[in-house]
């Protein structure tokens, strides 16, 4: 009983929250993180061959295009990056703030459930962040703009606006829909 109370809890929960974040700056910000991460861990390509039509003499068609400014690589990099936020939760850090932090076992935690609500939250702000600002992050990521250091504030600042731009390292307090808890 006590376990079916819970569950519908954490329904409710996630029903009634619509899998929002409270601080869109700071989801920014780890959706930015994750993403550098794979920047970081981008190996050099090859060029890809995108000649895979024959022409009527046939002969091939279309071009050799460098690795890195092809949609091959935008695909590389985004591909799976919202479902990597499933391992994200909110964490309690001192006293009152609270900040995303990755999560190796969820089974460890003793409110597992709620973190695993707040891990689906981030995941779908994730997905919704990718949506709004795709066809320009592609076009940084292509064009060399979008580099290691940088991946926060061309996200969350230029791209999205979901930090603010006077305060580069804040990631408090930005404007909020929803009332902050207590
Ligand atoms: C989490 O739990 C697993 C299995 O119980 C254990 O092996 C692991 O060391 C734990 N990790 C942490 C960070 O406590
Ligand atoms: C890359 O693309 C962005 C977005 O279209 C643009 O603002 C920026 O100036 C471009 N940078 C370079 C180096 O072309």
């Amino acid at each position: 009983m006590a376990k079916l109370i819970l569950f519908t809890a954490v329904i409710i929960a996630i029903l009634s929250h619509g899998g929002s974040v409270d601080d869109k700056c700071a989801a920014c910000n780890a959706v930015a993180d994750e993403l550098e991460s794979q920047f970081l861990k981008e190996k050099p390509r090859n060029h890809v061959d995108m000649r895979n039509r024959l022409n009527s003499k046939g002969q091939r068609e279309g071009k050799v295009i460098d690795y890195r400014i092809s949609d091959l690589r935008v695909v590389d990099l985004l591909d799976g990056l919202c479902d990597r936020m499933q391992d994200y939760t909110l964490q309690k850090v001192e006293s009152k703030s609270r900040q995303w932090v990755k999560v190796a076992n969820f089974d460890n935690l003793t409110n597992k459930q709620e973190a695993k609500a707040h891990a689906n939250d981030i995941s779908t702000y994730c997905g919704r962040l990718l949506e709004e600002t795709e066809d320009e992050l592609a076009e940084v990521i292509k064009n060399g703009s979008l580099k290691v250091g940088d991946v926060r504030k061309v996200m969350c600042q230029t791209l999205s606006n979901h930090c603010s731009k006077s305060s580069e390292t804040d990631s408090e307090d930005e404007e909020d829909d929803d009332a902050d808890e207590l």
